[in-house]
């Protein structure tokens, strides 16, 4: 069974999403470690209670990125990892973390990007006007929210929308298409052309 190391800071409800998913076998997976930078980040109790490991490497205990960064990496290798999955972690990664997992690094993102890239992505769409916004899985480089995009699927702005309702909206498909990426990179039949995610799934 693929390992996988999810790495949070915060809520921890794609966490969830991941954990459901595999229990209800539709990830074919299992969870590894759990790592947060935040020592009472609530995904933490998410985690404990579904009785994975959790690790707590708080990033205020290193003096560079690159420190922080290679006691990630050193946790992740020795819970033997397969495959990294950013679930709301807010930190970026160095290249000193990207390169020790090539192509095994995937997160996130509430927008469809290259729109709407860093923090509050949701607001960011809602204020900017657009009428489609939604959600993305992509491989994480050292660039913020700028690797290559494995999965995108579109969430409509609705007229009563709120930044809230919207934000919830994208959070229900967050949910749905972060395992579902998950398993599509785990199955192995694709490879990157360039910045292009192409599958070579026989049909
Ligand atoms: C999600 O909106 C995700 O897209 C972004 O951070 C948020 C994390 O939420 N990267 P949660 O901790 O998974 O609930």
């Amino acid at each position: 069974m693929p390992r996988l190391g999810i790495l949070i800071s915060g809520r921890g409800s794609n966490l969830q999403a991941i954990i459901d998913a595999i229990d209800a076998g539709t990830l074919r997976a299992s969870i590894a470690v759990v790592i947060s930078n935040i020592p009472d980040a609530p995904g933490l109790d998410r985690a404990r209670g579904a009785g994975l490991d959790t690790l707590v490497i708080p990033h205020a205990g290193s003096a560079t990125r690159n420190d922080y960064d290679r006691r990630l990496v050193e946790a992740l290798q020795q819970h033997r990892v397969d495959l990294v999955c950013l679930a709301g972690f807010m930190r970026l990664l160095s290249p000193t973390f990207v390169d020790a997992f090539p192509n095994r690094i995937l997160n996130i993102h509430p927008s469809l990007l290259p729109a709407f890239p860093g923090l509050d992505a949701q607001h960011q769409a809602f204020d900017h006007g657009v009428s489609v916004t939604g959600a993305t899985v992509h491989f994480v480089n050292a660039e913020l929210d700028a690797g290559p995009i494995v999965v995108q699927a579109a969430v409509p702005v609705l007229p009563d929308d709120t930044a809230d309702t919207l934000s919830a909206r994208i959070l229900e498909t967050e949910h749905r298409i972060y395992p579902e990426a998950i398993q599509r990179i785990l199955d192995g039949d694709w490879r990157l052309d360039g910045r292009r995610f192409v599958s070579t799934r026989k049909h």
